[in-house]
This record gives C-alpha cells, structure tokens and sequence, in this order.
C-alpha cells in the first residue's frame, strides 16, 4: 500500500502530511507495511528541504522532517500510488486533470478523512505567519488519524 500526500510546492503542507503520517504509522501499526511519500503540484522549491517554519513547527511535535527533499508529481506516481491525498481543491483539480485512465488509486482532499472539521482544504501557511504551522499541524494531525481509520477500515 502506498500513499502519496500533494500540495503545491511540497515545502510546507504535504511534507507535514507525510512526516505526521509516518510517525502515526510508527506509533501505531508498524508492520502495516504502508508506504508514505509526498510531491508538489509545481517544481518551484525541488530539492528543497522543508520550510524551516514547518521544520520547526514539527519538530516541537517530535516529529522530523529534515531528511524530506521536495519533488514535483510524475506521471508514474499515477501508476504506483493506491492512495494521491490533496492538500486543497487547487491541488485536487490539477491532478484531477492530470490523472490518466490507468489510474487504479484513489485520489481523495485529505480534510475529508476529517469529516468533523467541516473543512475542505489544508490552507496554505507560506505568506503567513508561525500560527499558519501550527494551524496546519493541527489539521493534518486529524485527517491523518482518520485515514489511519479509513486504510484499517478496508484491510
Ligand atoms: P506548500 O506551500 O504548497 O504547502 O508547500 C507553498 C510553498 C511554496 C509556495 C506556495 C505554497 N510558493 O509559492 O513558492
């Protein structure tokens, strides 16, 4: 099983996806045998490591990002993902757009997996200020438990 978390630029929210979701997996079901990795919707930042904002943020929540480099989306990770997560309605619509016929995956927002937030999008903390983070942080840590549910859910 794989599971690929999408953003825009894969510098702040879809790498704190991936970081939050591993450190779940770890916690919680090691053997799943679930693999985790992230990419953005655009190449601006490829190679980058994280924001330190969203280095920072994570990292007081014991969780590391610092090994993560970001990439853009390929058209092969239409073919070997099981799971493309979305960070936002933008993001969804370009791979909404890009997705090719063969695609045999789910791609899914990843608010939806938070149903009780009422949310759609993650929100893009990069022109704001330290709290966008922490906000982000908050976010994702709800959806990524209520994936953990939905993928036990159908195993
Ligand atoms: P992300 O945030 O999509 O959560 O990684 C952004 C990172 C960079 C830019 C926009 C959003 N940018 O315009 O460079």
């Amino acid at each position: 099983m794989k599971v690929l978390f999408v953003c825009l630029g894969n510098i702040c929210r879809s790498p704190t996806a991936q970081g939050v979701f591993e450190k779940l997996l770890a916690d919680e079901w090691p053997d799943a045998g679930i693999e985790v990795d992230s990419a953005g919707t655009h190449a601006y930042h490829k190679g980058e490591p994280p924001d330190r904002r969203a280095q920072r943020a994570a990292a007081e929540r014991d969780i590391d990002l610092s090994s993560q480099r970001a990439r853009p989306v390929t058209d092969e990770d239409f073919l070997i993902y099981d799971y493309i997560v979305a960070m936002d309605r933008d993001n969804y619509a370009v791979l909404e757009s890009r997705k090719p016929e063969e695609f045999a995956g789910r791609l899914c927002l990843f608010m939806e997996f938070a149903p009780d937030l009422g949310r759609e999008d993650v929100p893009d903390p990069y022109y704001g200020g330290l709290n966008g983070f922490e906000h982000v942080l908050d976010l994702v840590t709800d959806a990524a438990k209520g994936l953990l549910r939905h993928i036990k859910s159908t195993r």
